[in-house]
Order: structure tokens, then sequence, then C-alpha cells
């Protein structure tokens, strides 16, 4: 069968309302995807089915005829506190820091390849892990990479919106989405976790944030051991030592030295079309970029591939373009004098 069979099937069984028909027929249309590498299509099919099948056998007994329902109105609240749901095609390969970061994350993503057998075997599972660090080094980066390549879900939490606008209702609205990543089987990603330490700012109630933090603890210690979680801050400093303690692993992403930067640029070139000018150049480029972010260097670096390419004057694909190492520096100082005014 191709895809467009299964999606005949299950446009039909699901006007005939017959539930256990489409159930099965989504199921195979998801193992085809798997099958034929669409692993993207598959997971998020997984997931809605997951999910309906989770809300079906919770739902009241009216809804039980009523067949699965992929609309929630119920749940559009708990809707705003995500930012989005994604799935990811990054792998480990896609970064690029210092071997021993490398290997912790390697451990991490293989605990939840061999949770199985931990588990047979009553082993414990490292599943809450904290990345810190600069902006721009690769903490977003690497959550996306731990989905990757555990073909899981990733769900992004607006954690700034749960902790500003719903005063006192912060604790309330964290065990939801807790609750709705365990159910979906998803990797939940508190980005920006030190707006945790804002409540302090927000709230008038000074107990807030000592019930925000509270709240985290258990529902950290609660949450199961399949369900990961992955906090990511650039000011580690704001958050309470008691949270910090709570995490599995901890992970401190680094701003890029010579040997990273050099790696970044044989990464964004991927040995395409682009090459750099002479060695020496290059050297004194990397000279002049330590400092500045991996993602701040590669933006650097995509904008003097395309203003070479412009140069060329051609709209035909060129065989081999030598990048402007004159336009690159220049991009490399400029960005830097922004950051030094920033600070
Ligand atoms: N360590 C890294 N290795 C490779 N690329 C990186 C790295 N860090 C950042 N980048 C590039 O910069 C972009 C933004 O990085 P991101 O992970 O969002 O940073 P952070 O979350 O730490 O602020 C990434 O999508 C990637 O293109
Ligand atoms: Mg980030």
């Amino acid at each position: 069968m191709t895809q467009f069979d299964f999606i005949k099937d299950i446009a039909r069984f699901g006007l005939e309302n017959d539930q256990e028909k489409l159930k099965f027929s989504l199921q195979e249309m998801i193992d085809h995807a798997r099958k034929t590498k669409k692993t993207n299509l598959a997971i998020q099919l997984q997931s809605i089915l997951k999910e309906a099948i989770r809300v079906h056998s919770t739902g009241s007994a009216s809804k039980v005829s009523s067949g699965i329902r992929f609309d929630k109105p119920s749940q559009n609240k708990v809707d705003d506190l995500i930012l989005e749901q994604v799935t990811s095609d990054y792998r480990i390969s896609d970064l690029i820091c210092k071997p021993r970061i490398k290997e912790s994350l390697n451990h991490f993503i293989l605990e939840h390849r061999k949770k199985s057998l931990l588990e047979a075997l009553d082993l414990p599972i490292a599943h809450k892990i904290l990345f810190h660090g600069p902006s721009g080094c690769g903490k977003t980066l690497a959550s996306y990479i731990i989905a990757g390549e555990l073909e899981k879900m990733l769900m992004v939490v607006n954690l700034g919106a749960i902790v500003s606008s719903k005063l006192g209702e912060t604790s309330k609205n964290l065990a939801k989405v807790f609750k709705m990543a365990a159910a979906g089987d998803c990797i939940l990603f508190l980005d920006e976790f030190d707006s945790l330490g804002k409540v302090r700012d927000y709230s008038q109630d000074h107990g807030e944030m000592k019930r925000v933090v509270n709240t985290i603890l258990q529902l950290f210690d609660y949450l199961p051991q399949s369900t990961i979680v992955i906090a990511a801050t650039n000011q580690v400093g704001m958050l309470d030592d008691a949270l910090i303690r709570r995490f599995d692993t901890q992970i401190g992403f680094e701003l890029p030295g010579e040997d990273e930067i050099m790696a970044l640029i044989d990464l964004t070139l991927k040995k395409g079309v682009f090459s750099v000018g002479s060695k020496r150049e290059l050297k004194k480029i990397i000279q002049h970029a330590k400092g500045l972010s991996f993602y701040s260097i590669q933006k650097t670096l995509i904008t003097a591939m395309k203003r070479s390419l412009y140069q060329l004057n051609t709209d035909l694909i060129p065989a081999q373009v030598t990048i402007d190492m004159n336009i690159w520096g220049s991009l490399v100082d400029d960005e830097k004098d922004s950051q030094n005014h920033k600070v």
C-alpha cells in the first residue's frame, strides 16, 4: 500500500466513525512512514494517536461513541503555555564541542536507548538534564539533538509566559505541562529556565517564588523516569541551589576555542562549493573571532559566503566560490564591536 491508500482509509473510517479500523489504519500508516524513513511524520502521527487514546480512555462515558477527538477545546489554555511541539532531524554530529561534553550527551542518550534494560535491572534512569552557558553555544541545538537521536517529540515550554502572565497560577500551569509531556511521551524543554527566578520580580506575594520552586522540585520527583526534561539557561547563577542539585546531569557549554571555530567552519562549508582563502588569512580571522559565540561566527561566515557569491555576478550555479576573506574579516570585526557595545 502507498501513503495515499492509508490516507483514503483513514478518511473513510474517520467519516464512518469506525474507531477501531481508524486506529488500525493510522498505526499501519505510522509503520509505513517509519519504514520509508519519514521519521518526522511517524513521530507526529504516533503522538496524535497516543494522545487520542489517552484522552479517550480518561474521557467520560458519553464520549465513547463519538469517535476519536482530535480537537480538545478544554486544553486550549494549556496550548498557550507551549511554544511549539517539534520533531527534529538533528544528530550528535551537528554539535561541535569539547569531547567531554559530547561524552556526557552520548551517555544521557544511551540511558534512554537502554531504558528497558535499566528498568529490568531496577537501575535508575538519568532523565533530567540542565544545559547552561553563554547564548549561541548550542543549548537549544543539543535539545534538538536529544529529540532527533531518540526520535521523540520536543515540547518547548513558554516558561516566560507561565511565570509572568498567570500570577498565582504558575504552579498549576507547570503541573499541567509536565502532565501533558508525560502522557504524550514527549521531551519537555524548559528554555530560559532562569525565568523561574523572575517570579520574585513579578509577584508581590513573596511566598510565590518558594511555592514555584517547591512545585518544580515535586514535579521533578514524580515525573516518570521515561519522560526526559531538559532545562536550559544562560544565567545559571539565577537558579536556586536546591533546583540545580535535582538534575541528574549538568552540561556547561562554552564559547568556542580555535579548534572548535575551525570545526564550525568545516561543518558550515560542508565540503560544498565554498572554500576559504589562504591559510594565513583564515588563521587571522579565527584569532579575531575568539570571544564570539558559535552562532555569531556562523552568522558572519554565512553572510560572507553570500556576498562572495554575489561578487561573481552570475545567476548560474558556480562550481567553486572562494570566500572573500576581507569581507568576512570585517564582518567579524563588526560583530565583535556590537558585542562590546552590548556589554
Ligand atoms: N556548539 C555548536 N555547534 C554547532 N553549531 C552551533 C553550536 N552552538 C550554536 N550553533 C549554531 O548556532 C545556532 C544557535 O545556537 P543555539 O543552540 O540556539 O544556542 P543557545 O541555545 O545556547 O543560545 C544553532 O542552531 C547552530 O546553527
Ligand atoms: Mg537557546
